[in-house]
């Protein structure tokens, strides 16, 4: 097998799974315990704006203290040591990826630690609790600052980036992911369209699993790293 000279990887939920963060999907995952279209819809922001500052307000006091796992740290590894052209794009919105050293990375989903203005349309980095009443850092409006996540029926961000390099890339990775969310979901397709092989790393088979050339299952901290390894040194 060639040794890739581009290298897109995508993550879902599954990388930071083993950093205590909890996937959307798994039993008792957190779309178990919350109805997406009233926490994660512009529609259900603007029905009970109250009840989406709650939902994310808990959920980025969950993320507080958390930790980068060997998956995370092999990425960035991997990120360090390829000599080519190298994107990670993450649906997640915890920062673990640039704690363990990642660069080269879009947040396609948004970030936690990130407020938007509706009015004033500046991003600002957050923590701690947000509401209505919290006054943009940059305008000094309130009633408009909102998570700065991307939510269902909402484009993702910096999409053509991530297209272009889809088109560009002979190896695509996908990493702890459902692949039951578009446009993400649809990666591994555009990728072999370019020709790339495309590789599953999962703790079991996805929605997509027949798609990919190749598939490792189990818990990303030890699939990953391994995988990055053989990567590294073929
Ligand atoms: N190691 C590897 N994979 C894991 C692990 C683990 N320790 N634990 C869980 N997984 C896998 C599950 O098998 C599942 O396939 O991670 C995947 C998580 O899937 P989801 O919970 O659906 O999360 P994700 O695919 O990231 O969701 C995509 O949906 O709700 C939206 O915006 C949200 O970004 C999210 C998007």
């Amino acid at each position: 097998m060639t040794a890739p000279s581009s290298i897109v990887v995508l993550t879902g939920a599954g990388v930071s799974a083993e950093s205590g963060v909890d996937t959307f999907r798994d039993k008792g995952g957190i779309w178990s315990k919350a109805d997406y279209r009233e926490v994660a819809t512009p529609e259900g922001f603007a029905r009970n704006p109250a009840k989406v500052h709650e939902f994310y307000n808990l959920r980025r006091r969950r993320l507080v203290g958390i930790r980068p796992n060997a998956a995370h740290f092999a990425l960035a590894r991997l990120e360090a040591a390829f000599g080519g052209a190298f994107l990670l794009v993450t649906q997640n919105v915890d920062s673990l990826h640039e704690a363990a050293g990642s660069r080269k990375l879009i947040h396609m989903h948004g970030r936690h630690d990130s407020a938007l203005c509706m009015h004033c349309g500046q991003r600002s980095p957050w923590t701690g609790d947000m509401s209505l009443e919290t006054p943009c850092p940059v305008c000094e409006a309130t009633g408009g600052v909102r998570p700065d996540v991307v939510w269902f029926g909402e484009m993702p961000y910096r999409m053509d980036e991530i297209y272009r390099a889809l088109r560009a890339c002979d190896l695509f990775v996908s990493i702890g992911t459902s692949g039951t969310v578009y446009p993400a979901a649809q990666s591994v397709r555009d990728a072999q369209a370019a020709g790339a092989r495309t590789v599953e790393l999962n703790l079991e088979p996805s929605e997509k699993a027949d798609a990919f050339d190749e598939a490792f299952h189990g818990p990303a901290t030890e699939i990953v790293p391994a995988f990055v390894g053989r990567l590294l040194s073929p």
